[in-house]
């Protein structure tokens, strides 16, 4: 069966009670509700992770090589930070997919710049729930090809 790491970047594990007038009610446990059931009747396998720390993030990146097959990743803030996760991801040479719940070039300046989306295969933002919903789509057909 393939395999699709998730990983949920910091101040994730809050949505629901974070700032809902941009990314809404929806809360991480649904999200990863919807996600294990699409990828049940996919067939695939999903293993999630939350965290805000940005090391522990390039820990999952840099150990997934070989063990799975794809990775679905909302970086959240470190998006606009991160050398290091974007390092780990083209280090990993596995496709991945980057999603974001609010639309990051209608917002503030400073999250118009994503420093993941040159190494992912694609970027999926501004769809709220369904951001996940479809990048977990892109990831499988991505895997199935
Ligand atoms: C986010 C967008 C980021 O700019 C922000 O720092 C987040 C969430 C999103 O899903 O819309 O924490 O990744």
């Amino acid at each position: 069966m393939k395999k699709i790491l998730v990983i949920h970047g910091p101040n994730l594990d809050s949505l629901g009670k974070r700032e809902t007038n941009i990314y809404g009610r929806v809360t991480l446990k649904q999200i990863n509700q919807k996600l294990l059931s699409l990828a049940q009747k996919n067939k695939v396998s999903l293993k999630i992770l939350q965290s805000n720390h940005e090391g522990e993030i390039v820990d999952a990146i840099g150990k997934a090589k070989g063990k799975f097959d794809c990775i679905l990743i909302n970086p959240a803030a470190y998006t606009h930070t991160s050398v290091a996760i974007r390092d780990a991801v083209s280090a990993s040479g596995l496709p991945t997919i980057e999603v974001h719940l609010s639309n990051i070039y209608s917002r503030e300046e400073f999250r118009h710049n994503s420093l993941i989306a040159p190494v992912a295969s694609g970027q999926i933002c501004g769809f709220g729930l369904n951001s996940y919903i479809l990048g977990l789509e892109a990831a499988i057909n991505l895997i199935k090809k």
